[in-house]
């Protein structure tokens, strides 16, 4: 069957510069969009009135698919009845390039892109705001409380600021630097990763726990610091705050020997910060690099360092809403 272009949707993956862990405790976080990893969901209409996924995990009948498309199967159910659409048949067709349980926000992704596709199948227009909500009620399934922060990230074409609470908003940037992002190939839980540095907050007595606090509240403040040097495209203060920020979330275990192994080679191969993104023990990091020339080099450091993917991101960002 060909895909319908006209009821196409699409979204990208997402990386968090810094504030990873500390937005769980309410402190904000800067969210890139990483386009260069994509989802698209297609609505290919049917005759008869069933709904059918065609996915990397399971093609056929949505209401068989498995427990882990649960999120998508209430997704849609929702939107059908939202957007009147009961007894209108169709094929969701799901293709993407992010790497899932990569911290690259896969599961927000289609979740936005289906969102978009049977907006435009029903011939509706969203808001930033409602694309956001109807994200959240699949996130919510895949991950029981997720932050929202995901669905921001992957929904925005901008920069992202996120905290808990408060009005999600973009902003804007401009400077020359370039994003490197490696995955070191190792797949991290983000859901443990999470409650092992709440345990950590908890454990050994009250000087362990205000020492981690401490180190919480530091990590929003470097989220405030790294917005400011955006802004003024002064690419040495942020790498120091990326620096800062990897010594801390290593000092709260969520940092792993092939994130240590990736930053100490970006470091190398001159990158003016480095640190792990998303999650941690596993997964990816990013390094600073101050024109395209250098991510180049860094680029090939990090393969080098066992790196299995890597993507370039120009920190550019118009800011829109
Ligand atoms: O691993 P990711 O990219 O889904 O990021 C998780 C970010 C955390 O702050 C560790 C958790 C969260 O829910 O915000």
């Amino acid at each position: 069957m060909m895909k319908n272009e006209e009821y196409r949707g699409v979204s990208h993956g997402k990386v968090i510069l810094i504030g990873e862990h500390s937005v769980v405790y309410d402190q904000p976080a800067i969210v890139l969009p990483l386009n260069e990893a994509r989802m698209s969901v297609y609505v290919q209409l049917r005759t008869d009135a069933d709904l059918y996924i065609d996915c990397e995990y399971f093609c056929g009948p949505l209401r068989s698919a498995p427990d882990m498309l649960s999120n998508i199967r209430v997704l849609v159910e929702r939107l059908i009845y939202d957007f009147s659409l009961k007894n209108k048949g169709f094929n969701l067709v799901v293709r993407s390039t992010i790497p899932h349980e990569r911290g690259m926000g896969s599961s927000a992704a289609v979740a936005v892109a289906t969102v978009r596709a049977v907006a435009k199948f029903a011939g509706r227009a969203l808001s930033f705001k409602e694309e956001f909500e109807y994200s959240q009620v699949a996130e919510n399934i895949a991950h029981s409380t997720a932050s929202g922060l995901d669905s921001a990230a992957v929904a925005s074409d901008s920069a992202v600021w996120f905290q808990h609470g408060a009005e999600i908003s973009t902003f804007a940037f401009d400077t020359d630097a370039v994003l490197v992002v490696a995955d070191t190939g190792v797949t991290g839980s983000t859901r443990e990763a999470v409650s092992d540095v709440r345990a950590l907050l908890k454990s050994y007595g009250p000087n362990v726990s205000c020492e981690t606090w401490s180190s919480i509240h530091r990590l929003g403040q470097l989220s405030f610091e790294s917005a400011d040097a955006l802004r003024a495209n002064s690419m040495r203060a942020l790498g120091e705050s990326m620096n800062e920020a990897q010594r801390i979330l290593s000092s709260l275990r969520v940092s792993h020997a092939s994130l240590d192994r990736c930053i100490a080679a970006a470091h190398v191969a001159g990158a003016l910060g480095a640190k792990l993104t998303g999650g941690g023990r596993g997964g990816c990091m990013i390094a600073l690099a101050q024109s395209s020339s250098r991510a180049e080099r860094i680029r090939a450091a990090l393969t080098q360092a066992g790196a299995i993917r890597t993507w370039l991101v120009p920190l550019q960002s118009k800011g829109i809403h």
